[in-house]
């Protein structure tokens, strides 16, 4: 397991954790899940399993001992050098302080020392927030963001948006830069 970032943020007087989710985190992202009121919210079921199995391809970030957001990603497994991002969520009193792109950049660190390239993620034309973090991410990063249809509304049972297939490549460490 990676060692998990901690900074206490003058500003805010919170001390910031962003490290992989354990166990004991599947309970409060699943509530962070449902709380947004935007994300297909997996069983609580599922949210074990992934910390479980695929903590190394996620993130959680902790303020002051309370579990805030979460990022679950997995690399694909016909292509091991993708990290595709499922779901990010920022719990609402935390958002636009640069939580969600800031638990996403560690991940990327993360998973470049392990040799992935690129990231992949999908999102709905309806939620700017998420384009708007990607977009940073990418700039962050240095990479380049690209944008091609992936899933038609019509392929989902029960009504729901189109879902576009972002990438962003070419992801290296920040040691790499220099
Ligand atoms: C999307 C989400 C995770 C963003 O988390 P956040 O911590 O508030 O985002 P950040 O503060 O890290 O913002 C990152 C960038 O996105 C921009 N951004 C964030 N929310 C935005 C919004 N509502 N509208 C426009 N831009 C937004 C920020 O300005 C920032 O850009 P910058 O770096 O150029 O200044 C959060 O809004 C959320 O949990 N939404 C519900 C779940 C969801 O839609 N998840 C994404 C799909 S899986």
């Amino acid at each position: 397991m990676q060692t998990p970032i901690s900074k206490f943020d003058a500003i805010s007087q919170q001390t910031i954790e962003i490290r992989e989710p354990v166990l004991a985190d599947g309970a409060p992202m699943h509530r962070i899940a449902e709380n947004s009121r935007v994300l297909d919210t997996n069983s609580s079921y599922a949210y074990l399993l992934w910390c479980r199995d695929f903590a190394a391809t996620s993130m959680v970030a902790e303020i002051d001992g309370e579990l805030a957001g979460f990022v679950t990603g997995y690399t694909r497994p016909a292509r091991p050098h993708t990290l595709f991002v499922w779901q990010v969520a920022v719990d609402h009193p935390h958002r636009g302080h640069g939580l969600g792109v800031r638990m996403l950049d560690a991940l990327v660190e993360s998973c470049a020392a392990q040799g992935v390239t690129q990231l992949e993620t999908t999102i709905s034309p309806d939620n700017p927030a998420s384009v708007a973090m990607f977009a940073s991410l990418a700039r962050r990063r240095l990479a380049t963001l690209t944008r091609t249809p992936l899933f038609t509304a019509d392929q989902f049972p029960g009504g729901h948006q189109p879902e576009d297939l972002y990438r962003i490549a070419p992801l290296t460490t920040q040691e790499e830069w220099r």
